[in-house]
C-alpha cells in the first residue's frame, strides 16, 4: 500500500531525514523499534520517516510499534499508516499498562511525556508520573526480562533543554556540562525536575545494569505535527494567523530562543539512537539565530503576509495563566558541538524556511488531532 502524505511538506521533510540519516536507518534494517509518545509532535515525524524508509527500502524495513495513550483515539493519519504491515499501534499508558509486550525490541525511543508548558503546568502529577514512573517501568522490565535485555541495542531517552533552567549569560550557548539553574518547587518543576531525575535514572541503569541508554536534550523544536492547540509559542502564533487575529505575545517579547525545525532535529535523534555513546547526553537544536519572541512574532507575521496575505499586527496581552512567565528562561541557546563532532549532526534548515513550511502545513491540515 502506497503511503499518502497529509501535505507535500511532510514528504519533502521525510525524504530529507531519511537521506541525511540513511546509514543510521540502514543500520536499523530488520530490527524492531518501540516508540513511546508516538501520538505527539515528535512521534509524528518519527513515524512518517520510518513509513517512508520502509516504502523505499523494502528489503531493509524497520518494524515499528507506536505506543501512546491516544486518549482521543488513533489519529486518522496514523490509522492510515497502520495498514502497512510493519507499523503497529498500541494504546497504553506508560505509568500502568504493559510496555514491552510486543517485544523484545532492538531499539526503544522513549518520548512519552507532556512537553507543552501549558499542559504540564495544568497536570503536574501526571507529568511527573509519566516521566519518572514511565521510564522506571521500562528500565525495570528490561532488567528483569533476559530476552528484552539481551536483544536491546539502544534506548533513546528524551530529556529536555529545560534541565538547564535559566542559565547565566556566561553559560550561553549552553553545553552539556552545564549543571543547571532550576527551581525544584516552581510551576515548571514538575517537568524540569522529572527530566533531571530521569537522566539520573538513565546513567545509573547504564552503570549498574549495563543497559545501553543515550539521552537527548531537545531545544525548542517546531514544525508540522505539533497540534495547533499545543500552547507552545509557534503553534500559538500560527493559530492567531489562521484565525485572522493579531499575533498575541504573552510577555514583553524579550525572552529569546533558537528554534530548530523538526526535520533537522529528527536527524539528530536518529543519529543519537544509533551512534550515540551509552551514558552520554546530547543537545539537539540549532545554535543560531537566537531570536527574541518579539522578533519571532514579526518574522512570522511577514512570512504570513507574503504567503497568505495576512494583515494582522503583533500585540502584547497578559496570559490568563498566572504562571505563564514564572521561571521562564530568559535565554535558551544550545551548543551543539558535541552532537556535531560525535554524531555528525548538522542542522541546515533556516528559520524562515522552517516557519514557512510550518505555516503551510497548519493551513492545509489544521492538525487538531
Ligand atoms: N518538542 C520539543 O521541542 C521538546 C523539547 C524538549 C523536550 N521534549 C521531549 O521530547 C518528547 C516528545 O516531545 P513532543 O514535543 O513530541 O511532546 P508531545 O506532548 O507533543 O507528545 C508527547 C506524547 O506522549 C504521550 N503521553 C504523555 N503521557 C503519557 C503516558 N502516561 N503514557 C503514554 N503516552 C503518554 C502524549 O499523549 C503525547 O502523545 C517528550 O519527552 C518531551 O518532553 C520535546
Amino acid at each position: 500500500m502506497a503511503i499518502i502524505f497529509p501535505h507535500d511538506v511532510v514528504r519533502i521533510d521525510v525524504e530529507y531525514i531519511t537521506e541525511q540519516a540513511s546509514s543510521e536507518f540502514a543500520a536499523m534494517a530488520g530490527t524492531k523499534l518501540l516508540l513511546t509518545g508516538a501520538g505527539g509532535f515528535l512521534g509524528y515525524y518519527c513515524i512518517w520517516a520510518i513509513a517512508y524508509w520502509n516504502e523505499h527500502h523494502p528489503k531493509q524495513k524497520i518494524s515499528l510499534t507506536a505506543l501512546s495513550r491516544f486518549r482521543e483515539g488513533i489519529p486518522t493519519w496514523l490509522a492510515h499508516l497502520v495498514k502497512t504491515d510493519d507499523i503497529r499501534v498500541v494504546s497504553s499508558d506508560v505509568t500502568r499498562d504493559p510496555l514491552l509486550a510486543d517485544g523484545p525490541y532492538d531499539y526503544i525511543i522513549h518520548a512519552a511525556s507532556f512537553a507543552s508548558p501549558m499542559v504540564y503546568r495544568q497536570y503536574p502529577i501526571e507529568t511527573m508520573t509519566a516521566n519518572v514512573l514511565g521510564l522506571y517501568r521500562i528500565l525495570d522490565q528490561l532488567v528483569k526480562t533476559k530476552s528484552s535485555r539481551t536483544k536491546l541495542k539502544k534506548l533513546l531517552y528524551f530529556s529536555s533543554s529545560e534541565i538547564y533552567g535559566d542559565p547565566p549569560a556566561e553559560r550561553i550557548p549552553t553545553s552539556e556540562d552545564y549543571r543547571g539553574n532550576v527551581s525544584c518547587t516552581g510551576p515548571r518543576a514538575c517537568y524540569d525536575e522529572s527530566k533531571r531525575f530521569c537522566e539520573t535514572l538513565c546513567v545509573n541503569f547504564v552503570r549498574i545494569h549495563g543497559i545501553p541508554i543515550v539521552t537527548v536534550r531537545p531545544f525548542n523544536n517546531y514544525g508540522p505535527g505539533m497540534k495547533i492547540t499545543d500552547g507552545r509559542v509557534i503553534a500559538d502564533f500560527a493559530r492567531n494567523i489562521l484565525s485572522g487575529e493579531d499575533i498575541v505575545m504573552h510577555s514583553t517579547g524579550a525572552p529569546s530562543r533558537t528554534f530548530c525545525y523538526v526535520a533537522d532535529a529528527m536527524i539528530g535523534y536518529i543519529k543519537a539512537l544509533v551512534n550515540g555513546t551509552s551514558g552520554e547526553a546530547y543537545n539537539i537544536g540549532i545554535e543560531l539565530p537566537e531570536v527574541s519572541v518579539a522578533d519571532l512574532a514579526s518574522r512570522i507575521a511577514i512570512l504570513a503576509k507574503e504567503h497568505f496575505g495576512y494583515g494582522g499586527r503583533v500585540q502584547q496581552s497578559k496570559s490568563e495563566d498566572k504562571d505563564y512567565l514564572t521561571d521562564n528562561p530568559q535565554r535558551r541557546r544550545p551548543s551543539i558541538q558535541k552532537a556535531k563532532q560525535e554524531l555528525g549532526y548538522d542542522p541546515k534548515i533556516s528559520l524562515e524556511e522552517g516557519l514557512t513550511r510550518t505555516l503551510q502545513w497548519y493551513q492545509a491540515t489544521g492538525r487538531k488531532k
